[in-house]
């Protein structure tokens, strides 16, 4: 065994030969999800690697609540490398402790009410000249392509982080290799094409916090670069890295939720009308697009600091436990009918958003781009329709990531 711990010493009924970053696993996400947010924690063999995944909800809050047991912090070991998949970059999600609580601190009022007041009031107006270019006359469209790709380059590349042409391509290109690192053998070196876009986002980033300390703005990289609390601020170092866990964190989750909402909501017509028809349901509709088809299969991997046990299953000093959102969101003793969507649901505690000290750090702004997405695509196209409502998504992205590749839909004239 490469990383993790041996499977010798485990528990043979506990343990599933499974390849959770194949595509055939993708595919069938929702039947795995669905076995697993009833089943206790267990042993996923993958590439020579065990990972203990977590599906049931109370096992994954306990997970994400306990930094004594559970640390999100990379041990320095054969085997991990695949983990790190920023090249090194300190990224805040794979730091704990007081060290990542004071990074958190800094970073946060980047992203709260005063800064989301600010988006809020241009949103609605991107998001118009967007829905522009959706075809009218009932022809079929891929959304995902027309409108998902460019609410990342428009709502946050050009209007939350106000970067040019050039940057907002090196930022791109950035989101788009991440993925390769995820399926790095143990010790082998990272793509060349990822080294590339590595070193162009790197200095990428450097150009911006100069620009943004000469001439500040209301963004959040400009808000990012002058943040403070009491006599405390980032450094270059630590600044480089906040900046670029936006390229790992916001970038795809955000488009893949829209996705996800869209296809989860279409699909069932009498939702739909529902929201369509009250118009007050749409916070809820969107949790429960969350909750039913957000963006992550896996949490960033934990390790354990200590011999311990979750939900009856023994976990050994340095396991790697992955939680499983995706799984706990369908939990049925939490959730009933957790495959039906229900717009009225309001579904509480969801962990599409992670829980306890790492998450979302943008999950209020998150959420306003997906109400007002949804908002604007009602008003604006009261005859949007899946063209063909039984289609079947197929997936894409990293390991753990649940990216639907395209939505075809059409709007066909409105009658009289
Ligand atoms: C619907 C969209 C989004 C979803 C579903 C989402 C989901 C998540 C999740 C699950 C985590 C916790 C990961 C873990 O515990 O391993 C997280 C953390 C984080 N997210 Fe988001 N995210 C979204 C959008 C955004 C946006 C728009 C931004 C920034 C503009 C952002 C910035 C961050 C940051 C900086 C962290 C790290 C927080 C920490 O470790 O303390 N996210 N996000």
């Amino acid at each position: 065994m490469a990383a993790g711990t041996s499977a010798s010493n485990l528990d043979p009924a506990l343990i599933f030969e499974i390849d959770v970053n194949s595509d055939a696993f993708k595919q069938r996400w929702m039947d795995h999800m669905t076995e697993w947010s009833t089943r206790p924690p267990f042993y996923a063999v993958w590439d020579e690697t065990v990972m203990v995944m977590v599906g049931r909800h109370a096992d994954a809050m306990e997970v994400f609540s306990d930094r004594e047991r559970f640390s999100v912090e990379l041990p320095a070991r054969v085997g991990f490398e695949r983990f790190d998949k920023f090249y090194g970059v300190e990224v805040l999600t794979q730091k704990d402790g007081a060290d990542h609580d004071r990074l958190r601190r800094l970073s946060a009022p980047a992203y709260g009410p005063a800064a989301m007041r600010k988006f809020d009031q241009e949103m609605s107006r991107i998001l118009d000249e967007m829905l522009d270019v959706l075809p009218t006359d009932g022809s079929v469209f891929d959304i995902v392509e027309l409108f998902g790709d460019h609410l990342m380059v428009r709502i946050m590349l050009d209007g939350m982080f106000r970067l040019d042409e050039r940057q907002r391509a090196v930022f791109n290109q950035m989101r788009a290799v991440i993925p390769m690192a995820t399926t790095l053998p143990p010790g082998a070196e990272f793509p060349q094409v990822y080294v590339d876009a590595f070193t162009a986002t790197r200095a990428t980033i450097h150009e911006l916090i100069a620009e943004r300390r000469a001439s500040p703005g209301d963004d959040i990289i400009s808000r990012l670069v002058h943040a403070r609390e009491d006599d405390d601020q980032f450094t270059d170092k630590e600044l480089h890295d906040a900046i670029f866990t936006l390229c790992a964190t916001a970038l795809q989750s955000t488009v893949s939720a829209m996705s996800g909402l869209l296809i989860a909501l279409w699909k069932n017509p009498d939702q739909l009308a529902a929201v369509r028809s009250d118009r007050s349901l749409i916070p809820s509709a969107v949790e429960e697009g969350l909750r039913l088809h957000g963006p992550a299969l896996f949490t960033f991997p934990r390790f354990a600091l200590e011999d311990t046990s979750v939900g009856g299953t023994p976990i050994h000093k340095g396991m790697i436990v992955r939680v499983a959102p995706a799984a706990a969101n369908l939990d049925p003793s939490v959730y009933p009918n957790p495959l039906t969507f229900d717009a009225r649901r309001n579904p509480q505690k969801t962990l599409s958003f992670g829980w306890g000290s790492h998450i979302c750090i943008a999950q209020r702004l998150a959420r306003m781009i997906l109400n007002r997405s949804l908002e604007r695509i009602l008003d604006r196209f009261p005859t949007l329709e899946l063209a063909d409502i039984d289609f079947t998504p197929t997936y894409r992205g990293q390991a753990g990531e649940l990216v639907p590749a395209s939505i075809i839909m059409r709007i066909p004239p409105a009658r009289p």
